[in-house]
């Protein structure tokens, strides 16, 4: 693929994606790839510590961050409080301590609204599409803050997702676990995001359905948009990360390249079932 410095390896089997000629330039955002990989985080939420309302801190001094152009994972324990911190990450949590930064710029003081209209596209782990809405009515949501013409974003969605379009007028409760997931991530997609948010995207899917999904969460990658992603098959999540997290109580447990962490003893036997 030409013009894309990124990721000659990124572990994923499917070479069509890899060598794709034209699938992964879709060009989401013209601005997309603005910034060489390896010059510090793209959008990080550094020594978070906080919890919801009065309760109780659930992160503890939790950094998770990811670079332009590259997929980073995070993976844990059910409970570990992924999902708690990629809120925070979003502003849905008071931080008591810690900040986020959005390409260099601190945007802690954001609310999630802002930080969407900054360029941060957020798939929650769940009630993450409207399901008495038609699958091409979840996308216009997904587009409604836009007064530009938002037809062409939602033709590259239907692009990367073909199924999408078949069922563009059925309500999206209908749809398979997997299609939801798409029509999720489409909406998301919807707003041109600088940076693409997705708790546990294939939650609930088949094995083959989520090396779909991941393949086509590589291509949007590829599209110069970086992937900051909790999953819940941690294997196959770091195979395609670049980098990856492991939370363990609200703690950053084990910090690395997904290869890194693919190798290391003690994660493996304690994330990876050996
Ligand atoms: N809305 C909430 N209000 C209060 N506590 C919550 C809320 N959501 C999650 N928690 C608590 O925060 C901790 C971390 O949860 P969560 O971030 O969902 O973990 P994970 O996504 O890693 O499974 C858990 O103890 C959970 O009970
Ligand atoms: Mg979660």
């Amino acid at each position: 693929m030409s013009g894309n410095p990124y990721h000659e390896d990124r572990g994923n089997k499917d070479r069509s994606i890899t060598n794709a000629q034209g699938a992964g330039t879709i060009p989401w955002r013209k601005s997309g790839a603005t910034f060489p990989a390896g010059e510090g985080p793209f959008l990080i939420g550094e020594g978070m510590t906080g919890g919801y309302g009065r309760g109780p801190d659930i992160l503890h001094d939790c950094t998770i961050a990811v670079n332009p152009g590259e997929i980073a994972v995070i993976v844990g324990p059910n409970g570990a409080g992924k999902s708690t911190a990629m809120k925070a990450v979003f502003g849905m949590l008071d931080l008591r301590a810690g900040h986020v930064r959005l390409d260099g710029e601190d945007i802690s003081a954001l609310s999630p609204q802002d930080r969407v209209a900054r360029g941060m596209g957020f798939v929650p782990q769940t009630s993450n599409i409207f399901t008495s809405l038609t699958v091409e009515e979840n996308l216009e949501m997904g587009a409604f803050t836009r007064r530009d013409d938002f037809r062409p974003t939602m033709a590259q969605v239907y692009d990367l997702f073909p199924i999408l379009k078949e069922k563009r007028r059925q309500a999206a409760g209908e749809l398979s676990g997997g299609q939801r997931q798409q029509v999720a991530v489409g909406r998301a997609l919807m707003t041109r995001p600088k940076v693409l948010m997705l708790d546990e995207p294939t939650a609930g899917v088949s094995p083959i359905v989520m090396d779909e999904l991941f393949d086509r969460i590589i291509e949007v990658s590829r599209t110069g948009i970086p992937i900051l992603m909790v999953e819940q098959n941690a294997r196959q999540a770091l195979e395609i990360a670049d980098k990856g997290y492991v939370l363990v109580q609200g703690r950053n447990a084990h910090t690395g390249t997904g290869k890194d962490l693919l190798a290391d003893d003690e994660v493996r036997r304690s994330f990876l079932g050996g």
